[in-house]
């Protein structure tokens, strides 16, 4: 290109010289070193043949660039009508993965392989996130039971163990087993601690008068079409675009005792109806918060905390 460039200027420049040349022959100027100088006709011969090739070469490119652009043109019309071939997986009845190609060694064979396709999947097929609605033995709308229990942990004064609590099933299935006690790790039922401190609606404790001292029940939740969960403590709506799954107040071990976990109790909670008294285990308490470094008075001192459980 480069080169072009200067050719083509030069012939210009020489063009222009004979012009002005024959301007002068006309004004009777006979300007001598037309013929006698640097440049004869040959060089200017020379020259336009040079720039001739110079465009047959960019000519060339010029086809080249339309031959491959029509090349992707045809790529594309192929792509699109394969992936138009491919079955539609928006279609609900059909949960088979979608046939994916795949170059092999020899020729194409297809593939069943999952979540290649991009793009949003469709609502059913790949959501549903899973969470512990505890305190209840139900789902709500909108969300599957998985199965339900009671809830367990770690004794309230036992160093050890696990901190956090479990949904322990009804129907245990049991391994290889020797009874009695060899190991040092233990399961407790958990009971409720709230004598002192009741925030919790009565509407699902039947002939139960008081929660005090009964084993808390628990649900493991499938939100059939939401594929996101998370607990919030101290709210009771979720934010926008989330829908509630449940709400009521947070609980926890004592803070005399040992750890164990923040857990989101319904606000309603169902108790275990052959649960027996106060037997102790892993003790929960209502939390309140403790203004300082927690900023008040956004929070207030000693005010029972709210939870959340939303899901999107
Ligand atoms: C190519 O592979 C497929 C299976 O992947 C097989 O059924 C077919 O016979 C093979 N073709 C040849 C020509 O080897
Ligand atoms: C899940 O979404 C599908 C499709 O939008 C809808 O038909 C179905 O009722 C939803 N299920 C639940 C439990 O919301």
């Amino acid at each position: 290109m480069e080169l072009c460039k200067k050719v083509m200027f030069i012939v210009f420049l020489f063009a222009l010289a004979i012009t002005l040349s024959q301007e002068t022959r006309a004004l009777g100027l006979y300007g001598e070193d037309l013929e006698t100088g640097t440049m004869g006709f040959k060089d200017v011969t020379e020259l336009l043949l040079q720039e001739m090739r110079c465009r047959s070469i960019q000519n060339k490119q010029q086809r080249q660039i339309n031959l491959l652009g029509n090349l992707a043109r045809k790529l594309q019309r192929q792509v699109q009508d394969i992936t138009q071939k491919l079955p539609h997986s928006e279609d609900e009845e059909n949960l088979e993965e979608p046939p994916i190609f795949h170059r092999s060694a020899n020729k194409t064979h297809t593939r069943n392989k999952r979540n290649i396709r991009s793009g949003p999947l469709p609502s059913g097929i790949a959501s549903g996130a899973t969470y512990t609605r505890w305190g209840r033995k139900t789902c709500p709308p909108g969300a599957e039971l998985v199965y339900d229990g009671v809830i367990g942990g770690s004794l309230y004064t036992h160093n050890g163990g696990g901190s956090d609590l479990q949904c322990l099933p009804h129907n245990p299935q049991w391994g290889t087993y020797k009874d009695g006690f060899q190991s040092s790790a233990f399961m407790y039922g958990a009971e409720l601690e709230i004598q002192a401190n009741d925030p919790f609606n009565k509407v699902n404790t039947g002939r139960i008068r008081t929660l005090q001292d009964e084993t808390p029940v628990c649900a493991v939740c499938r939100s059939i079409n939401r594929s996101s969960q998370v607990m919030i403590p101290a709210r009771r709506e979720c934010p926008e675009s989330w829908t509630q799954e449940y709400n009521g107040y947070l609980m926890s071990s004592h803070h005399g005792h040992k750890r164990s976990q923040f857990v989101c109790i319904d606000g309603a909670p169902e108790v275990n109806e052959g649960g027996t008294g106060n037997q102790n285990g892993a003790l929960l308490y209502v939390v309140e918060a403790k203004c300082g470094s927690l900023p008040c008075p956004s929070y207030v001192d000693g005010r029972e905390l709210t939870c959340v459980v939303c899901s999107k």
